[in-house]
C-alpha cells in the first residue's frame, strides 16, 4: 500500500455542530487535504447548510476550499430537520460565525467538480459522507464507472443498537433511507466504505473537561474568536441535548469527526487511535415502521458486500487528534484577526 503524505478529501455534509469539528479535522490535520464540500438537507434546510459550510470555512480561513450546494430533498421527496439538537439554522450558539466572504459554486458544478477530484487523484480521493447521503446516491446513480476509482468512502450513519430518530433509525440514515440503501448495499462500494455508527459514534462525548480544552482559557472573553466560536457551539449543543436528557447529561456525542479520524487511522495515520473493525454486510429498511433501520447481517450472509464497521477507538487520543486541530486553526483563523464586537454586530442568523 502506497502512504500518500496527505490523503485528499472531499467531504458530504449538513453542518452541524459535529459537522464543523470534521471540517476543521479535514481542514487542518496535517495528513489530510480538503479539496472540496458539498452540502446537502439534513440537520437544516440546504440553504442553511450551505451557508454554515461558507461561513465555517470563511471562520477558519479557507475560503480556497469550494462548496457545493447538493440536494434540498431525499431521493422520496422528504425534508427533515434536527432544530432541537442543532437549532433552526442547524448552526446556532455563536454569533462569532462570519459573515460568508466567498459564494457556494453553482449546483449544476458539483458532480463535475467531484468527478474531476476522483479522476485527478487516481484512486486516491476519498470522500467523507457524515449527513444524508442523497448527493452520495444521486452522484454514483450518475458515475456508476466511479465508485471504483475512489480510495474510501467514511460514513457516520446507522444504529445497531443505539438510534436518534424514532426508536429504530439514526438520523442521517432516516433522512434518506433510500439513498442509505442506495449506497451500504452496493457490492462496489462496500469495498471502499468504512462505516462510523451512532453505537461507537456515541460513545465520543464532549464532556465539561473537553468543553474547557477546546476554549483552552478561563473565560470566553478571554479565548481567542475561534477558541470561543468552538466553545459556543459545543456549549449550545451539549444543552440542546440536555434540555432532552436531564441535568446529569455529561456532554454531546461528537458524531461526524470520528469518521475522518476513521479514515486517517485507517490510511495509516494517528494510529493511535487505535481503531477496531468488524466486516459485515448491512441491510437497510426503507419503508414501514422500521423505515431507516440499519441490521447488521451475520458474517455468512452477503460477504460480497461487508462494509468495515467501527466497533471501538481510543477516545482520549481522539480529542488529542482534534485539538492538535484546533491549535492549527487557531494559528490560522481569519475570524483571529476581526474585532469580536464586529463580528458580533453583524451576525445574521
Ligand atoms: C448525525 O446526525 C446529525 O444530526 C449529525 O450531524 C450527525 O451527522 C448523528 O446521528
Ligand atoms: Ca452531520
Amino acid at each position: 500500500m502506497i502512504v500518500q503524505a496527505q490523503i485528499p478529501i472531499w467531504i458530504d455534509c449538513d453542518p452541524g455542530q459535529d459537522d464543523i469539528v470534521a471540517i476543521t479535522l479535514a481542514a487542518y490535520n496535517p495528513h489530510l487535504n480538503l479539496v472540496g464540500v458539498s452540502t446537502v438537507h439534513g440537520n437544516a434546510t440546504l440553504d442553511y447548510t450551505t451557508r454554515n459550510a461558507l461561513r465555517f470555512l470563511t471562520a477558519l480561513n479557507k475560503m480556497d476550499v469550494p462548496v457545493y450546494p447538493g440536494s434540498s430533498k431525499s431521493l422520496q421527496g422528504n425534508i427533515d430537520g434536527a432544530p432541537e439538537v442543532h437549532g433552526k439554522t442547524g448552526l446556532n450558539g455563536s454569533k462569532l460565525l462570519p459573515e460568508p466572504m466567498y459564494a457556494a459554486k453553482d449546483h449544476s458544478d458539483f458532480f463535475p467538480a467531484l468527478k474531476r477530484q476522483i479522476e485527478k487523484f487516481k484512486g486516491q480521493l476519498c470522500i467523507a459522507a457524515i449527513a444524508p447521503m442523497t448527493n452520495i446516491a444521486l452522484f454514483f446513480r450518475k458515475y456508476p464507472e466511479l465508485k471504483k476509482q475512489i480510495r474510501f468512502l467514511t460514513i457516520m450513519g446507522g444504529g445497531f443498537d443505539l438510534f436518534n430518530r424514532n426508536g429504530v433509525a439514526e438520523f442521517n440514515i432516516f433522512d434518506d433511507s433510500q439513498a442509505a440503501q442506495e449506497v451500504l448495499e452496493d457490492d462496489i462500494l462496500a469495498q471502499h466504505i468504512l462505516l462510523a455508527p451512532l453505537d461507537t459514534t456515541s460513545t465520543v462525548r464532549a464532556t465539561a473537561e473537553i468543553r474547557n480544552k477546546v476554549l483552552a482559557s478561563q473565560s470566553v472573553a478571554k479565548a481567542s474568536n475561534f477558541r470561543a466560536l468552538m466553545y459556543e457551539l459545543v456549549h449550545f449543543f451539549y444543552l440542546k441535548v440536555k434540555e432532552r436528557k436531564g441535568p446529569d447529561y455529561a456532554g454531546p456525542s461528537v458524531h461526524d469527526p470520528v469518521a475522518i479520524a476513521s479514515l486517517l487511522e485507517t490510511c495509516g495515520f494517528e494510529k493511535e487511535l487505535d481503531c477496531k473493525y468488524i466486516r459485515r454486510a448491512i441491510d437497510v429498511v426503507i419503508d414501514g415502521k422500521e423505515d431507516g433501520a440499519t441490521k447488521m447481517l451475520s458474517d455468512k450472509v452477503h460477504p460480497e458486500r461487508a462494509v468495515k464497521i467501527l466497533i471501538d477507538l481510543n477516545r482520549e487520543k481522539f480529542w488529542k487528534v482534534i485539538l492538535n486541530a484546533y491549535v492549527e486553526a487557531d494559528k490560522n483563523a481569519y475570524i483571529n484577526g476581526v474585532d469580536r464586537q464586529k463580528l458580533i454586530e453583524e451576525y445574521r442568523p
